[in-house]
């Protein structure tokens, strides 16, 4: 069988159709493009209204290549299928498989079923209390990328439910996996060649502090991970500020590999608009945690998500949020306009801001957040650092070939390199010459190791 695979949201969506895609692929299935597949799978996001409507646009793509073959079929998993579940079935009868993200364990086996026409329809919408481990650390390391990056889970779900947010709803409640099979997954990667991990989950900060926990914070699987020899960069992400413990923030000042970035997520400068999404936390308070993170690492790059027009969100309160945005001088956020989620505790409140008003606001909160960026890449130039090459990037003048890499925090560095196999998955030691408006240029300085 031959499958596409289209990810909409969150890396946690992206990490977990890697995962659909090794396991179709250890049962003898083949990715294809879109023009030639014969099962389309969208791995869905609702956090935001936008990415939901996507979804609708995209199955209506896919009914198109019916006319191909009229056996095609399609599969929705992700939050939109836990939150639509069996609708899709009517709206799109060509969707035969639904699945939520607690019920994805299962959908390689119900995929197969439909295929060889066993099933017809199948719904994967139950939701688990406890992390349902898909693989091991041996099927883990096939087909590792050549980036020699690699994502892994160490929970799943949230419980947070601030109350803008649909996650709780459609990912469930917190389950964290057990530290020695995340220590153990980390330790195969690193074995098998790759040299940067990210830790991921909806809320680092609060593994173990469900039934899945075992005495073991998320500072201590931190360090247990960041000794693992040959593991280059370790980062982690998302991070909840209520959540952010001690520890987690002295381990910046001692852990070398930690890298020096955190997204650290405000959503609002002002107190009360904080306490009506339910985030537990103060402006204070959050700028005590950036005051402890900067003594801890001075040279740690923060980013964060923010959310305007919020019900009830004045004037004064979006100051308070522009006002925190230049005070903790973020280098780089994604903001978003409220937008009313089914079943979250902020449709009721009132009053709505005016579609007009949040646009309005979102424009000078961005035009902020882009003289903010610009200072913190122009106070790069002349630095040394090193890039960790992923790709290349583009050619320009016909000539020059430019590799694209990150330097520590995360931030994009072009390089001019000749072009040469072997570059991508290398450490290049390289001075910052130039800082343009989303990224650095950098010069090699050194051998690629
Ligand atoms: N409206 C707008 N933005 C939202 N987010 C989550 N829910 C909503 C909503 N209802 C944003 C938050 C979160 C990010 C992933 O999406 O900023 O951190
Ligand atoms: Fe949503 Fe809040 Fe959980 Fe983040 S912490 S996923 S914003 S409920």
């Amino acid at each position: 069988m031959k499958f596409h695979i289209t990810t909409f949201g969150c890396q946690m969506n992206v990490h977990d159709s890697d995962w659909l895609t090794r396991a179709l692929e250890s049962r003898g299935w083949e990715q294809a493009d879109e023009g030639e597949a014969q099962v389309y799978i969208l791995n869905t996001c609702s956090v935001r209204d936008k990415p939901e409507q996507k979804v609708y646009s995209e199955l209506g793509r896919i009914a198109a290549h019916l006319k191909r073959d009229e056996n095609i079929f399609a599969a929705v998993g992700g939050c939109v299928a836990q939150q639509v579940g069996r609708g899709f079935f009517e709206r799109f009868p060509f969707v035969k498989l639904v699945f939520g993200s607690d019920g994805i364990a299962g959908a390689p086996n119900a995929l197969e079923r439909i295929a060889e026409g066993g099933d017809d329809r199948v719904a994967l919408l139950d939701f688990v209390s406890i992390y349902e481990e898909r693989e091991t650390s041996e099927e883990r390391t096939v087909s590792l990328p050549e980036t020699r990056q690699a994502f892994v889970n160490i929970m799943q779900g949230c419980d947070n439910f601030c109350s803008y947010c649909i996650v709780p709803y459609t990912r469930g409640r917190q389950k964290s996996r057990l530290p020695d099979v995340v220590v153990e997954e980390c330790r195969a990667l690193v074995a098998s060649g790759i040299r940067e991990i990210t830790l991921l989950g909806q809320n680092v900060n609060s593994f173990g502090q469900d039934k899945g926990g075992v005495g073991v914070s998320f500072a201590d699987l931190l360090y247990r991970v960041a000794e693992i020899d040959g593991l280059h960069r370790l980062r982690f992400t998302t991070s909840h500020p209520k959540d952010i413990a001690p520890e987690v923030i002295r381990a910046f000042g001692e852990l070398e590999n930690l890298c020096p970035s955190l997204h650290l997520p405000l959503q609002s400068g002002s107190d009360a608009v904080l306490k009506a999404m339910r985030r537990k936390y103060t402006q204070e308070r959050y700028l005590s945690i950036v005051e402890g993170l900067k003594q801890a690492r001075p040279d740690i790059a923060l980013t964060t998500d923010l959310i305007v027009g919020f019900p009830g969100e004045t004037e004064a309160d979006f100051q308070e949020t522009l006002d925190m945005v230049e005070r903790v001088g973020y280098e780089s956020s994604f903001s978003f306009k409220y937008s009313d989620r089914p079943g979250v505790a902020a449709v009721n409140m009132e009053p709505k801001v005016s579609p007009e008003e949040a646009s309005e606001r979102l424009m000078r909160l961005q035009t902020l957040q882009n003289n903010i960026t610009k200072k913190c890449l122009e106070n790069l130039v002349g630095l040394e650092t090193v890039a960790f090459i992923e790709g290349m990037s583009r050619k320009q003048n016909g000539e020059e070939t430019f590799w694209k890499g990150r330097d520590p925090a995360g931030r994009i560095v072009n390089v001019a390199m000749p072009e040469s196999d072997g570059l991508v998955g290398m450490m290049v030691p390289v001075r910052i010459i130039e800082a343009k408006k989303h990224s650095l240029m950098g010069e090699r300085i050194g051998i690629p190791w």
